[in-house]
């Protein structure tokens, strides 16, 4: 088949925020240890971080990271992970029924954060916990000192703030699993005040009140109204969490999953709106996509469960997906999804970042590799810069059982100056696809690199056996009178730099 895409540089969307390209670390099964720490590791530094781990993260490209949770935030007492390592307590930690050593706290997170090269995005507990431990925090991380908690940081090593400006208000609170779980009303009010309390002593600070867990919680929508009626004028994002999976063999639907991340987004920027609107409030509320990937939870559910009053596990397997080239390709849609609506996403974190549903895999005292959905996000990352740019598109539909017709290519355009990057997701699964891409409107153009993601078994991925199994291939493309020609093979994801 065939597809026509125009792109104009006039149709810009919006800025695209560094914050887009974030992602997210929660103390959860192999995350933080066995994962980007591992005293012993051939590579690890004195630190016991892995240095294969930090080149990896480096190349995968994260802005900010979200920590410490997720679901861990909610009984998370952050005073434990502070201080002398010897005297840091052993904690429960209900959320994934583990232990919890605290032999990586705040302190050894900030430094991996130099490391690796991004900033720190923090969530207070919402959960057992509330605006007194909020602002303790606070003055523990922003004060530069003179007093008891920012005294007690300078002598726990660091001198200088950490200086945290991006905040998360608790996490998922409208989940019934989450531990201290509240209604839309108590908790936007509590968020409020949070954010309120915090505001007095540091009036910089960006507040992100939490959203629905997804969009299929039964509160959601009136969620996202109530908490916002109460809290609009302290916070600055609400978030959203989705995760997607391919169910009963449907991959028409899972490979459309954009199509819902789409719809999610824009149900969202309206509710927000629609509350601005009954305040009269000139402010809008931007939203911070702060997890999203590809999961199968179905699978984590018929994994039997950590249980037992006797059995809390350090650092066990915990929601290790391995990912395809399918779930690859599915991702790099929802890369597009984000792209498109970066007036308003302004801010994103991919859940998660190694070990637990992640592009980075570690075994203890071995390797370290690249996932499937580590190579989309790096190359958007690298290549996603400036401006977002729509583009018209005109495909052959595909049926799908969740979202009835959609178009088998996606697509969205971003430009930084004379450097412009295409990004496109072909959902179709039996045939190539011919695409022109009419460039006329942009002037000379020349491409400066290209490469897909394909392979012939949808189902091929990468592991401790055969690591680089899957990666980007080259793709062929030709330019002529600013008609971009390029084939992708059925179920893929191209990136196109531009200049
Ligand atoms: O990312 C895994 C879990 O998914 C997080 O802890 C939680 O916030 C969400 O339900």
């Amino acid at each position: 088949s065939t597809a026509r895409l125009t792109v104009d540089p006039a149709s810009t969307i919006g800025a695209i925020r560094r914050r887009l390209f974030g992602g997210f670390v929660e103390h959860l099964g192999r995350h933080i240890y066995d994962g980007i720490f591992e005293p012993g590791h051939p590579t690890a530094g004195e630190d016991g971080f892995r240095r294969d781990v930090v080149e990896l993260v480096r190349e995968l490209g994260v802005s900010t990271i979200r920590y410490p949770g997720g679901n861990f935030v909610s009984a998370f007492k952050w005073e434990d992970s502070v201080g002398p390592r010897e005297q840091r307590p052993r904690r429960l930690d209900p959320a994934w029924h583990s232990t919890e050593t605290n032999q990586v706290g705040l302190h050894e997170f900030a430094d991996w954060l130099d490391l690796v090269g991004s900033d720190l995005m923090l969530a207070v507990n919402l959960g057992t916990r509330g605006i007194a431990e909020a602002i303790e925090l606070l003055e523990y991380t922003n004060i530069p000192g003179g007093t008891e908690l920012s005294e007690r940081r300078r002598a726990n090593g660091r001198d200088e703030p950490f200086a945290v400006d991006m905040w998360c208000l608790g996490n998922e609170m409208d989940g019934p699993w989450q531990v201290g779980h509240r209604s839309a009303d108590d908790y936007g009010k509590l968020a409020a005040q949070t954010a309120r309390a915090m505001s007095l002593i540091d009036d910089s600070l960006k507040f992100v009140v939490c959203g629905s867990s997804s969009a299929s919680m039964p509160t959601f929508g009136e969620w996202e109204r109530v908490v916002l009626t109460h809290a609009y004028d302290e916070v600055d994002y609400i978030s959203c969490h989705a995760y997607y999976e391919e169910k009963d063999g449907d991959v028409a639907s899972f490979l459309a999953s954009g199509v819902d991340m789409d719809r999610f987004i824009e149900v969202v920027v309206a509710t927000a709106d629609h509350v601005g609107a009954v305040r009269g409030s000139d402010k809008k509320i931007d939203i911070s996509f702060d997890e999203w990937n590809v999961w199968y939870q179905s699978r984590f559910e018929n994994v039997e469960k950590i249980q037992g009053i006797d059995n809390w596990p350090v650092a066990p397997r915990l929601l290790e997906d391995r990912y395809s080239v399918t779930d690859a390709v599915v991702f790099g849609g929802l890369l597009i999804s984000l792209l498109k609506h970066a007036d308003r996403v302004s801010s994103a974190s991919l859940a998660q970042l190694v070990n637990a549903i992640a592009p980075i895999m570690t075994e203890p005292g071995g390797i370290a590799w690249r996932q499937t959905t580590f190579f989309p996000f790096s190359l958007a990352s690298r290549l996603a810069r400036g401006e977002a740019v729509r583009v018209a598109v005109a495909s052959e539909p595909v049926e799908t059982a969740r979202y009835g017709s959609v178009p088998s290519i996606d697509a969205v355009a971003t430009r930084d100056g004379s450097a412009a990057a295409l990004f496109v997701q072909h959902r179709g699964t039996a045939e190539p696809v011919e695409l022109e891409v009419d460039l006329s409107a942009w002037g000379e153009v020349a491409v400066t690199e290209a490469s897909v993601l394909w392979d012939e078994d949808r189902h091929a991925a990468n592991d401790l056996e055969t690591p680089e199994r899957v990666g980007m291939r080259p793709l062929g493309t030709s330019v002529v009178d600013g008609m971009l020609r390029v084939t992708l093979p059925p179920l893929s994801w191209a990136a196109i730099g531009l200049s």
